[in-house]
């Protein structure tokens, strides 16, 4: 009785805001692998059935299934050819059996429940309200289980488990951020809970997802328009939700292999004279950088994709003496083309390449932060496309390797900022098209370039985007940093941790921080030092680490004193000894959809404890990495989950599922490897690739159960890798009573060979070494330096050397490409 009681005083209180009909079911029936469901008010709702887990919900008000446009997000849903699905109906409902699911659609009042077949409810409609209509808006309410927690949308702020938050989808352009401000840059509708399902959303209005903070019985979806569509993804791990999603919504391409380098920026960043400087010191220095990057007033006219005349002297000449150096430039583009730039902009106004005004039907009027107002680029507009493609040519054609996509939500389209909701593009109203504008651009821009320059690998790197984005583009997380107070950016820092591991969830594995933080002027070089070591201690590990902050505020390690420029050196020195592992990984992401940067929960779904840790995250599977994200700290609370793990810099050994108190000082950076890891690692290099003949180093920490790695090489260049053009190494390792046994298998060498090198092992042991065997003969002993000497110039010699005071066994063998097979007799 009391239930009933609270049921209609929720009804009751609903019915203000959404008009709430008690739904019933009129009839339900298959048609090949679709259920339609008729409903008594008009609407109707379609199951289809994309395989025996994966479903396409579309719930209709008016029982139209028609969209404006097609999915901007979506590429496939045959996920199994001629998939079939039979209904069963009772009195009291209409059962669906595919082999994985059971899915109950009761009949009155209307809801549907998701069962695994072990009746065990995996997602189900509120009892109540499950479909809620108001005008154009549609809300769903969902069941929230006390022990459910969520994963994903994206790039966003706050805790990466997003119970007791609500989030809005509206791509938002928020300087120095709070780690609260909501929204952000990027509306990713996807997001997956610990009852092992996802849901992408796939409406581009300004969606609302609310999980148990209105009501904690329930949580919610709702969109303001268009169609209600949502994919619901069932697999026995976020793993294979992701795969759901990946299949869905497209693989994440892969950079170039010097993508995974360091790189350098800041907002002045526009001048030949600093470019040239910047590149000279971090040479001299000793200091690894692979990009340079030029932000937007490297541009003549915004954008006209011409140099500033009066900043560059002989751009060609510039990008060609970095080259030599190793550098590659990456330049910023805007999606606006200012009215001060007068050719351009009538040129393109005559051809109807801007977003209109739907009050004057002309040109919309966007106010710019730089180059006065604009006109915002049309990029659903069929025609812009090679238009643009041209331009944005012009620089490549010059040397440029890249772009950086910025403010393309377009910037200054907040909430708040309504008079944008006048604009009208190509393919529809500014309220259904704001979300995807920045996809639209990314998309010409990759296609373009493709075009252009055929199977070269595309950089780019975005702000603003929507769900699908990693078909074309990369990630960075924008203006965070404290703005007020640069010293104060702590709480900054520490956030853009699980908003990068979020961001990773939603499928943009390849990301960055603008390590320093973006806001802020930097006053006092040596106060702010202990913060900027910090940000980049953890930006090393972002696949696509770039320091950056705004206007003039330089932030080159060499500024922040000596003490900061030998941490900033070691930091980014173990970033590129890491490039064969991260590599690696970095195909694992195109194959799988799986981020490099992983959120322990990913890896360890069933320890609840991961469900609350934001500050710490894997590197791949082998190494867990705790930044320090406090000022001042003396010691760091890292949290081991299940395994046996290796301190990676002390060797020593701490058994998982345990929080340890971590001694720290300004140099630490927390990182474990777990027992049996298999790390393949590059020497020090100033830039990716620099030495052709570099050994590959194999660093070992081997466990009594047998572990493997298989290391990915391909060219780095060009898109041979999506035609499966590659080597894949397969190392395994094994540690028994009185040996360790590795063996570095034959490579499977598919249209590309690695080069001719050394392997040079590295293997952590506790044991004193009695005999080293390669393929059955015993390998010379010399010393360290011996063994290194002329490592990438002769590979004709196996050799070992032992350092018991590091309880180190190092092995040189030649790479013969051949299995070769390694005995450690102790
Ligand atoms: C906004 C971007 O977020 C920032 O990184 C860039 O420096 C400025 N636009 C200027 O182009």
């Amino acid at each position: 009785m009391k239930t009933i009681n609270l049921a209609s005083i929720l009804l009751f209180f609903y019915g203000f805001i959404w008009s709430q009909d008690n739904i019933n079911v009129s009839d339900a029936y298959v048609q090949s692998n679709n259920v339609l469901i008729n409903l008594n008010n008009n609407s109707k709702m379609s199951l289809k059935f994309l395989d025996s887990k994966n479903i396409k919900f579309w719930f209709s008000k008016d029982g139209e299934f028609k969209r404006n446009n097609k999915s901007f997000a979506i590429i496939n849903e045959v996920f199994e050819k001629d998939f079939k699905v039979n209904i069963e109906e009772s009195t009291s409902m209409y059962e669906v059996f595919t082999g994985d699911l059971r899915i109950m659609i009761y009949k009155s009042p209307f809801k549907i429940q998701i069962y695994n077949k072990y009746q065990r409810l995996i997602m189900g409609d509120d009892n109540y309200s499950p479909y809620q209509v108001q005008g154009t808006q549609i809300k769903t309410n969902k069941i929230l289980r006390e022990d459910e927690h969520f994963f994903g949308l994206g790039e966003k702020t706050g805790t990466l488990d997003r119970r007791g938050n609500s989030y809005t989808m509206w791509n938002s352009d928020k300087p120095c951020y709070s780690e609260l401000e909501d929204p952000l840059y990027k509306s990713i509708p996807f997001f997956m809970s610990s009852y092992k399902y996802g849901i992408f959303l796939d409406n581009t209005y300004k969606t609302k997802f609310d999980f148990g903070k209105e009501n904690k019985k329930t949580f919610s979806f709702s969109a303001p328009n268009g169609p209600f569509i949502y994919y619901f993804m069932y697999g026995k791990d976020y793993k294979e939700i992701i795969k759901s999603y990946i299949k869905l919504t497209g693989k994440p391409i892969m950079p170039p292999k010097w993508a995974l380098g360091w790189s350098q920026s800041r907002g002045v960043l526009t001048t030949e004279e600093l470019t040239r400087n910047i590149a000279e010191e971090y040479r001299k220095r000793n200091i690894p950088c692979d990009i340079i990057y030029q932000d937007i007033g490297w541009v003549e006219g915004l954008q006209n994709f011409e140099w500033r005349k009066e900043n560059y002297n002989n751009p060609k000449q510039m990008l060609s003496d970095l080259k030599t150096k190793g550098f590659k430039v990456i330049v910023s583009q805007d999606p606006v083309v200012s009215q001060a730039t007068n050719k351009q902009w009538s040129e393109a106004n005559a051809n109807g390449y801007f977003v209109k005004d739907k009050r004057t039907n002309k040109s919309y009027d966007m106010p710019w932060p730089w180059g006065g107002n604009a006109g915002v680029v049309d990029f659903t507009l069929p025609e812009v496309a090679n238009w643009w493609g041209n331009l944005q040519q012009k620089p490549i054609n010059d040397g440029v390797k890249g772009f950086w996509t910025d403010m393309g939500e377009p910037a200054w389209s907040n909430e708040e900022s309504t008079d944008r909701l006048n604009m009208v593009h190509h393919l529809g109203f500014h309220n259904e098209i704001h979300n995807v504008y920045g996809l639209t651009w990314d998309k010409i821009v990759t296609e373009q370039f493709e075009k252009h320059n055929p199977n070269q690998r595309i950089f780019q790197m975005t702000r603003a985007a929507y769900a699908g984005l990693q078909r074309y583009t990369f990630g960075w997380s924008g203006d965070s940093g404290n703005g007020e107070d640069v010293n104060a950016g702590w709480k900054n820092l520490a956030n853009q941790i699980p908003l990068g591991l979020s961001a990773g969830l939603g499928l943009i594995p390849f990301w960055t921080t603008d390590i320093s933080g973006y806001c802020g002027d930097i006053k006092d070089y040596n106060e702010f030092s202990e913060l900027y070591v910090r940000w980049l201690q953890f930006g090393v590990f972002n696949p696509l680490s770039r320091a950056h902050h705004e206007g003039n505020n330089a932030v080159e390690p060499w500024l922040f004193g000596a003490e900061a420029e030998k941490l900033a050196r070691q930091a980014i020195e173990l970033k590129y000894k890491l490039h064969p592992y991260i590599y690696t990984y970095a195909r694992t992401a195109y194959d799988t959809g799986l981020p490099i940067m992983r959120a322990l929960v990913l890896e360890y779904p069933n320890d609840e404890k991961t469900f609350s840790i934001d500050d710490q995250f894997l590197l791949g599977k082998e190494l867990l990495i705790a930044p320090v994200v406090k000022q001042g700290a003396k010691y760091r609370d890292v949290y081991l989950p299940k395994g046996e793990w290796i301190d990676y810099h002390t060797g020593d050994e701490y058994s998982g599922e345990q929080l340890i108190k971590y001694p720290v000082e300004l140099s630490t950076i927390p990182i474990f490897a777990i027992k049996g890891a298999i790390i393949t690692k590059s020497p020090v290099m100033q830039f990716i690739d620099e030495i052709k003949n570099a050994p590959v180093n194999i660093e070992i920490f081997p466990s009594e159960k047998k572990t493997s790695f298989e290391l990915y090489e391909d060219d780095g260049l060009t898109n041979d890798y999506k035609i499966n053009k590659f080597s894949k190494t397969l190392i395994e390792a094994q540690k028994n009573e009185n040996t360790i046994r590795i063996d570095i298998n034959k490579p499977l060498s598919t249209g590309y060979k690695s080069e001719i090198r050394n392997y040079l092992l590295e293997i952590h042991v506790s044991n004193k070494v009695k005999k080293i065997m390669l393929n059955g003969k015993k390998v010379k002993t010399k010393s360290k330096e011996k063994l290194e000497q002329s490592i990438d110039t002769k590979f004709d010699e196996a050799t070992c050397s032992f350092s018991k005071k590091e309880k180190v066994i190092w092995i040189k063998i030649p790479d013969n490409k051949q299995n070769n097979s390694i005995e450690i007799l102790l």
